[in-house]
């Protein structure tokens, strides 16, 4: 593991419950913009898992506050949250999901899986730690597995990596690491591993292209 992801989990570990305050916060802001994007969040996840039967085994990893996690269970995917923070796992305990508190990098994934969701978390991620995770998640999937994640778009960046706080609502009090990615290195790393591309497309942001989204099969 990245001392970059050591030290931002370390962050996590104490400030979990900011990140989820901080979240609804935000949505509060704009109800009728979070509920809009919600919506299509949500679309995206039931099209990109749509090929699981009802029932599939799914993990999330790095589920947070648990919505994602919450959505798929209640549309009927036997869904794992799982995340290292306890703050965060017991916010999806709350929820009645199950959970497994599991590092993704330093940790054995289980086996037997339909899917694999990591959504907004490669951002604490560095090459290093995406390089092993992306082998580590394509050994656990079933063939014809999903794997739906994204990670932040270099092109959106004027760095490949920083340490940051960021200001008003999405405050947390300490700096967390980020990394942005390009296509090519996404795309390499895809191929090299063997997953396939399903889906791919640029979304979020100012420009409209601050997350690189992919859904891709074993
Ligand atoms: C920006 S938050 C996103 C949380 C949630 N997926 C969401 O969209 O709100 C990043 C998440 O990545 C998790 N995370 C970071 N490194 C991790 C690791 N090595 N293993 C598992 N989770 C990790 C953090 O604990 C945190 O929940």
């Amino acid at each position: 593991m990245s001392e970059q992801n050591s030290k931002t989990l370390a962050v996590y570990d104490h400030l979990a419950q900011k990140y989820i305050d901080n979240t609804t916060v935000h949505d509060s802001l704009n109800p009728a913009k979070a509920k809009k994007k919600r919506a299509k969040l949500e679309a995206f996840l039931l099209e990109s898992f749509s090929k699981i039967p009802k029932g599939g085994k799914i993990l999330e990893c790095g589920s947070g506050g648990g919505k994602e996690a919450l959505f798929l269970k209640k549309t009927g995917f036997d869904i794992i949250a799982s995340d290292v923070a306890e703050a965060f796992l017991s916010s999806c305990r709350k929820q009645g999901l199950v959970t497994m508190k599991l590092d993704i990098i330093n940790d054995n994934l289980p086996n037997g899986l339909s899917g694999v969701l990591v959504w907004r978390t490669f951002v604490h991620f560095a090459k290093e730690d995406l390089e092993k995770v992306f082998q580590k998640v394509y050994t656990a999937l079933e063939t014809g597995g999903v794997f739906v994640f994204n990670v932040f778009n270099r092109e959106d960046s004027d760095v490949d990596e920083k340490w940051e706080d960021f200001p008003d609502e999405y405050q947390m009090g300490e700096k967390r690491f980020f990394a942005f990615y390009s296509e090519d290195f996404i795309n390499s790393l895809i191929e090299k591993t063997g997953f396939k591309i399903n889906t791919f497309f640029k979304q979020g942001g100012d420009s409209g292209r601050k997350w690189l989204c992919y859904v891709v099969t074993k």
